[in-house]
């Protein structure tokens, strides 16, 4: 079996997170019995002040014919914050409709969580973030923009479609995933009457239809807190596009930062894109001190998304021994081994 994938590393440390990760991922295909035939895009915030270009749409029709992408990071010190977010990450969600923004949350042993007297057994959930619509549409404007009477409308989409597609992937994700059985849906139905109406409608409607599963709802602010003092009580979250981009870094901290916190942008049924959550920490580039591990996630939910989810358990299994075994702390710069060492590490036990 061979996949096609296409790899974009993008800017500052991505380049050395992925290329731990597809040295990890091309070991995992010689131990399983799969090939992956990747090919590399060059976008990014360096290639833009290059070229003047995000992501062509000639380049989002041939990105249609991968598996998956694998991407590094993007983000440039010398860009304006925003542009490269819209130009090329949002471009991305957008143009291939990838609609779930899947992102585990799980603590391996050895790994310091902020959390007092929280362990691997307390911290094992996942978040799925509607990721197409909600306040990310760019719905809005200014009227009298740069005057005294200024006034900016941003306004927060959500379509019965666009929830509906969103929740049936949470139920169907909680089902599959046989933990806890329980789906949380957190949303702002006090405050938020119009939005979160609809997403409860359709919460309520779908439940029917998954008896085994057990239902909950939170408000956002009320799921941070909870978050923080009872993380044992989730196992799947389902929430909007904002919320869920806010909640996510919460829930990166709690499992020992932005070193080990993956996620995939996916469309269901067709492909997905799948990073290490953090950015593109200029200030390390080049010095083999970032951790990989994030973009080792990443490559592991990669896997079990494209049809192999052995490969995919041999990665997580060997990051889990890592982190118990080796490393100091999963903070770039100290982990006690340099980035192509932890990589080197992940390879040893899978
Ligand atoms: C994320 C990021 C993005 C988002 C930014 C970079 C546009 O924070 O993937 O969570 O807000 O979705
Ligand atoms: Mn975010």
């Amino acid at each position: 079996m061979a996949y096609k994938i296409a790899v974009v590393p993008g800017d500052g440390t991505g380049p050395e997170q992925v290329r731990e990760g597809l040295k990890v991922l091309q070991a995992v295909g010689e131990k399983e019995g799969f090939k992956l035939e990747t090919v590399e895009y060059p976008f990014g915030g360096e290639h833009y002040m290059k070229t003047g270009e995000f992501l062509p749409d000639a380049a989002l029709d041939e990105l249609k014919e991968f598996d998956a992408i694998y991407l590094g990071a993007i983000g440039h010190p010398d860009v304006k914050p925003g542009i490269l977010e819209k130009g090329i990450l949002l471009k991305m969600r957008f143009e291939l409709d990838l609609y779930i923004n899947l992102r585990p949350v799980k603590l391996y042993p050895g790994v310091d969580t902020p959390l007092k007297n929280k362990g691997p057994d307390d911290i094992d959930f996942v978040v799925v973030r509607e990721n197409s619509e909600g306040l990310y549409v760019g719905a809005g404007g200014f009227i009298k923009k740069g005057t005294p009477d200024e006034i900016a409308i941003q306004e927060s989409i959500n379509t019965y479609k666009g929830v509906e597609r969103c929740l049936r992937y949470a139920f169907e994700y909680c089902r599959q995933r046989k933990k806890k059985n329980k789906l949380t849906l957190c949303g702002k139905t006090n405050v938020l009457t119009y939005a979160f109406d609809l997403w409860e409608r359709i919460f309520n409607q779908l439940s029917a239809e998954y008896p085994e599963i057990e239902t909950d709802y939170d408000h956002v602010d009320a799921l941070n807190m909870w978050l923080v003092k009872n993380p044992e009580w989730f196992d799947v979250i389902v929430t909007d596009n904002m919320f869920g981009d806010i909640i996510t870094d919460l829930g990166a901290m709690i499992q020992g930062g932005m070193g080990i916190a993956a996620g995939g942008n996916i469309n269901p049924g067709g492909i997905g894109m799948f990073e290490p959550i953090g950015g593109s920490a200029p200030k390390y580039t080049g010095q083999g001190k970032i951790n990989p591990l994030a973009a080792i996630c990443a490559g592991a939910m990669m896997l079990d998304y494209i049809g192999e989810p052995h490969g995919a358990a041999r990665i997580e299994n060997a990051v889990a021994q890592v982190c118990e075994k080796h490393l100091q702390s999963l903070a770039a710069g100290e982990m006690g081994y340099s980035t192509s060492e932890v990589g080197d590490l992940v390879l040893k036990y899978l």
